[in-house]
Protein backbone atom coordinates (compact mmCIF):
# COMPACT_ATOMS: atom_id res chain seq x y z
CA UNK A 1 0.00 0.00 0.00
CA UNK A 2 1.24 3.51 -0.78
CA UNK A 3 2.06 6.23 1.68
CA UNK A 4 -1.02 7.93 3.19
CA UNK A 5 0.00 11.43 4.40
CA UNK A 6 -3.16 11.95 6.47
CA UNK A 7 -2.80 8.67 8.32
CA UNK A 8 0.91 9.36 8.78
CA UNK A 9 0.21 12.80 10.26
CA UNK A 10 -2.46 11.47 12.61
CA UNK A 11 -0.02 8.81 13.81
CA UNK A 12 2.80 11.35 14.19
CA UNK A 13 0.59 13.65 16.24
CA UNK A 14 -0.41 10.77 18.51
CA UNK A 15 3.21 9.67 18.85
CA UNK A 16 4.14 13.13 20.16
CA UNK A 17 1.08 13.39 22.36
CA UNK A 18 2.26 10.14 23.98
CA UNK A 19 5.97 11.02 23.96
CA UNK A 20 5.62 14.63 25.14
CA UNK A 21 6.40 14.02 28.79
CA UNK A 22 9.51 11.95 27.98
CA UNK A 23 10.83 14.51 25.48
CA UNK A 24 10.40 17.23 28.08
CA UNK A 25 12.02 15.12 30.82
CA UNK A 26 15.07 14.56 28.61
CA UNK A 27 15.25 18.29 27.86
CA UNK A 28 18.49 19.04 29.74
CA UNK A 29 20.28 16.16 27.98
CA UNK A 30 18.90 17.21 24.60
CA UNK A 31 19.99 20.81 25.16
CA UNK A 32 23.52 19.71 26.10
CA UNK A 33 23.60 17.63 22.94
CA UNK A 34 22.00 20.16 20.59
CA UNK A 35 22.94 23.48 22.22
CA UNK A 36 25.82 24.42 19.97
CA UNK A 37 23.95 23.54 16.79
CA UNK A 38 20.91 25.42 18.12
CA UNK A 39 23.03 28.55 18.55
CA UNK A 40 24.19 28.19 14.96
CA UNK A 41 20.58 27.88 13.80
CA UNK A 42 19.57 31.02 15.73
CA UNK A 43 22.54 32.92 14.29
CA UNK A 44 21.69 31.75 10.78
CA UNK A 45 18.09 32.92 11.25
CA UNK A 46 19.30 36.32 12.48
CA UNK A 47 17.43 36.01 15.80
CA UNK A 48 18.22 39.16 17.76
CA UNK A 49 16.84 41.56 20.36
CA UNK A 50 13.34 42.78 19.60
CA UNK A 51 12.76 40.20 16.85
CA UNK A 52 9.56 38.25 16.21
CA UNK A 53 10.25 34.56 15.70
CA UNK A 54 8.11 31.64 14.58
CA UNK A 55 9.37 28.28 15.88
CA UNK A 56 7.86 25.43 13.84
CA UNK A 57 7.59 21.95 15.41
CA UNK A 58 8.66 23.58 18.66
CA UNK A 59 8.09 20.51 20.82
CA UNK A 60 8.79 21.01 24.51
CA UNK A 61 10.45 24.30 23.66
CA UNK A 62 14.22 23.85 24.12
CA UNK A 63 15.07 26.10 21.17
CA UNK A 64 11.99 28.28 21.83
CA UNK A 65 13.43 29.37 25.17
CA UNK A 66 16.86 29.98 23.62
CA UNK A 67 15.22 32.19 20.97
CA UNK A 68 13.07 33.97 23.59
CA UNK A 69 16.17 34.84 25.62
CA UNK A 70 17.82 36.28 22.51
CA UNK A 71 14.87 38.44 21.43
CA UNK A 72 14.30 39.66 24.99
CA UNK A 73 11.18 41.34 26.37
CA UNK A 74 10.77 43.58 23.31
CA UNK A 75 10.51 40.56 21.02
CA UNK A 76 8.31 37.48 20.93
CA UNK A 77 8.46 33.83 19.95
CA UNK A 78 5.48 31.85 18.69
CA UNK A 79 6.02 28.14 19.36
CA UNK A 80 3.93 26.10 16.90
CA UNK A 81 3.46 22.34 16.99
CA UNK A 82 0.96 19.72 15.89
CA UNK A 83 0.83 18.24 19.43
CA UNK A 84 -0.99 20.32 22.07
CA UNK A 85 0.41 18.21 24.91
CA UNK A 86 4.04 18.83 24.01
CA UNK A 87 3.25 22.55 23.60
CA UNK A 88 1.93 22.64 27.15
CA UNK A 89 5.43 21.63 28.30
CA UNK A 90 6.92 24.49 26.24
CA UNK A 91 4.49 26.95 27.84
CA UNK A 92 5.31 25.71 31.35
CA UNK A 93 9.03 25.85 30.59
CA UNK A 94 8.71 29.50 29.56
CA UNK A 95 6.88 30.36 32.79
CA UNK A 96 9.51 28.50 34.86
CA UNK A 97 12.25 30.43 33.04
CA UNK A 98 10.48 33.74 33.74
CA UNK A 99 9.94 34.42 30.04
CA UNK A 100 6.83 36.40 29.17
CA UNK A 101 7.47 36.65 25.43
CA UNK A 102 6.49 33.09 24.40
CA UNK A 103 3.14 32.13 22.86
CA UNK A 104 2.06 28.68 21.76
CA UNK A 105 0.05 27.73 18.70
CA UNK A 106 -1.32 24.30 17.81
CA UNK A 107 -0.66 24.10 14.08
CA UNK A 108 0.39 21.74 11.34
CA UNK A 109 3.61 22.97 9.72
CA UNK A 110 2.04 22.37 6.33
CA UNK A 111 -0.97 24.59 7.16
CA UNK A 112 0.24 27.87 8.63
CA UNK A 113 -2.48 29.87 6.88
CA UNK A 114 -3.82 31.38 10.11
CA UNK A 115 -0.59 33.36 10.48
CA UNK A 116 -0.38 36.69 8.67
CA UNK A 117 1.92 37.06 5.69
CA UNK A 118 5.19 38.79 6.58
CA UNK A 119 4.55 38.66 10.35
CA UNK A 120 7.97 37.37 11.47
CA UNK A 121 11.61 38.42 11.29
CA UNK A 122 12.79 34.83 11.58
CA UNK A 123 11.45 31.31 11.27
CA UNK A 124 13.25 28.43 12.95
CA UNK A 125 12.61 24.70 13.11
CA UNK A 126 14.69 22.18 15.07
CA UNK A 127 14.32 18.48 14.30
CA UNK A 128 10.96 19.07 12.67
CA UNK A 129 11.41 19.07 8.89
CA UNK A 130 11.94 15.34 8.67
CA UNK A 131 8.41 14.74 9.97
CA UNK A 132 6.67 16.78 7.29
CA UNK A 133 5.39 14.65 4.39
CA UNK A 134 5.43 17.66 2.02
CA UNK A 135 8.49 19.66 3.02
CA UNK A 136 8.22 21.96 0.06
CA UNK A 137 4.71 22.96 1.12
CA UNK A 138 5.89 23.47 4.72
CA UNK A 139 8.90 25.56 3.64
CA UNK A 140 6.73 27.65 1.31
CA UNK A 141 4.31 28.38 4.19
CA UNK A 142 7.18 29.17 6.56
CA UNK A 143 8.66 31.51 3.97
CA UNK A 144 5.29 33.27 3.43
CA UNK A 145 5.20 34.53 7.03
CA UNK A 146 8.67 36.08 6.81
CA UNK A 147 9.11 39.83 6.47
CA UNK A 148 11.25 41.18 3.67
CA UNK A 149 14.85 40.41 4.65
CA UNK A 150 13.75 37.82 7.19
CA UNK A 151 15.46 34.46 7.41
CA UNK A 152 14.50 30.85 7.87
CA UNK A 153 16.91 28.38 9.45
CA UNK A 154 16.28 24.76 10.30
CA UNK A 155 18.11 21.83 11.84
CA UNK A 156 17.22 18.34 10.67
CA UNK A 157 18.71 14.89 10.74
CA UNK A 158 20.77 13.71 7.86
CA UNK A 159 20.17 10.42 6.07
CA UNK A 160 19.36 7.45 8.32
CA UNK A 161 22.74 5.79 7.81
CA UNK A 162 24.50 8.94 9.10
CA UNK A 163 22.08 9.49 11.95
CA UNK A 164 23.53 8.10 15.15
CA UNK A 165 20.60 9.33 17.22
CA UNK A 166 18.07 7.27 15.26
CA UNK A 167 20.01 4.09 15.88
CA UNK A 168 20.93 4.67 19.46
CA UNK A 169 19.57 3.06 22.56
CA UNK A 170 19.42 6.64 23.81
CA UNK A 171 16.61 7.40 21.38
CA UNK A 172 14.72 4.36 22.62
CA UNK A 173 15.01 5.75 26.12
CA UNK A 174 13.73 9.15 25.07
CA UNK A 175 10.82 8.04 22.95
CA UNK A 176 10.08 4.61 24.36
CA UNK A 177 10.29 3.14 20.88
CA UNK A 178 12.98 1.07 19.28
CA UNK A 179 14.41 2.23 16.00
CA UNK A 180 13.20 0.70 12.79
CA UNK A 181 14.54 1.64 9.39
CA UNK A 182 11.82 3.84 7.81
CA UNK A 183 10.00 2.31 4.87
CA UNK A 184 10.94 3.78 1.49
CA UNK A 185 7.35 5.07 1.17
CA UNK A 186 7.51 7.12 4.38
CA UNK A 187 8.95 10.63 4.63
CA UNK A 188 11.54 8.89 6.82
CA UNK A 189 13.23 10.32 9.84
CA UNK A 190 15.85 11.95 7.70
CA UNK A 191 16.16 15.42 6.30
CA UNK A 192 17.05 14.59 2.76
CA UNK A 193 17.76 11.64 0.57
CA UNK A 194 21.10 13.14 -0.38
CA UNK A 195 23.35 15.85 0.96
CA UNK A 196 22.96 19.36 -0.41
CA UNK A 197 20.78 22.42 -0.03
CA UNK A 198 17.05 22.29 0.37
CA UNK A 199 14.95 23.06 -2.66
CA UNK A 200 13.93 26.67 -1.92
CA UNK A 201 10.24 27.62 -1.90
CA UNK A 202 8.91 28.72 -5.27
CA UNK A 203 8.39 32.37 -4.31
CA UNK A 204 10.69 32.92 -1.38
CA UNK A 205 10.35 35.99 0.81
CA UNK A 206 13.21 37.07 2.98
CA UNK A 207 16.53 35.54 2.07
CA UNK A 208 16.29 33.92 -1.32
CA UNK A 209 19.61 32.16 -0.90
CA UNK A 210 19.62 28.63 0.39
CA UNK A 211 22.50 26.69 1.87
CA UNK A 212 22.96 23.67 4.09
CA UNK A 213 25.80 22.81 6.43
CA UNK A 214 26.53 19.46 8.02
CA UNK A 215 26.59 19.61 11.78
CA UNK A 216 27.63 16.95 14.25
CA UNK A 217 25.98 17.17 17.66
CA UNK A 218 28.24 16.64 20.69
C1 LIG B 1 11.92 15.56 17.45
S1 LIG B 1 10.66 16.62 18.08
C2 LIG B 1 11.54 18.15 18.10
C3 LIG B 1 10.98 19.10 19.12
C4 LIG B 1 11.82 20.35 19.37
N1 LIG B 1 11.89 21.18 18.17
C5 LIG B 1 13.21 19.98 19.83
O1 LIG B 1 14.15 20.05 19.04
O2 LIG B 1 13.35 19.62 21.01
C6 LIG B 1 9.61 16.78 16.65
C7 LIG B 1 8.39 17.68 16.84
O3 LIG B 1 7.75 17.84 15.58
C8 LIG B 1 6.38 17.95 15.80
N2 LIG B 1 5.68 17.70 14.54
C9 LIG B 1 5.65 16.56 13.81
N3 LIG B 1 4.92 16.73 12.69
C10 LIG B 1 4.49 18.01 12.70
C11 LIG B 1 3.70 18.79 11.80
N4 LIG B 1 3.22 18.28 10.68
N5 LIG B 1 3.47 20.07 12.13
C12 LIG B 1 3.95 20.62 13.28
N6 LIG B 1 4.69 19.92 14.17
C13 LIG B 1 4.97 18.63 13.87
C14 LIG B 1 6.13 16.90 16.88
O4 LIG B 1 4.88 17.07 17.53
C15 LIG B 1 7.34 17.11 17.79
O5 LIG B 1 7.07 18.04 18.79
Amino acid sequence: MGFDPIQYKTATRQQWEDGAEAWDRWGPTLEAWLGEATDRMLEAAGVRAGGEVLDVAAGAGGQTLAAARRVGPAGRVVAADISPTILSFAARGAVRAGLTNVETLEADAEALGTLAEGAFDAVISRLGLMYFPDRHLALTGMSRVLREGGRLAAMAFSTADRNEFSRSRYRSSVTGHSWRRPSPASPARSASARPGPWRPPSRPRGSARSASRPCRPR
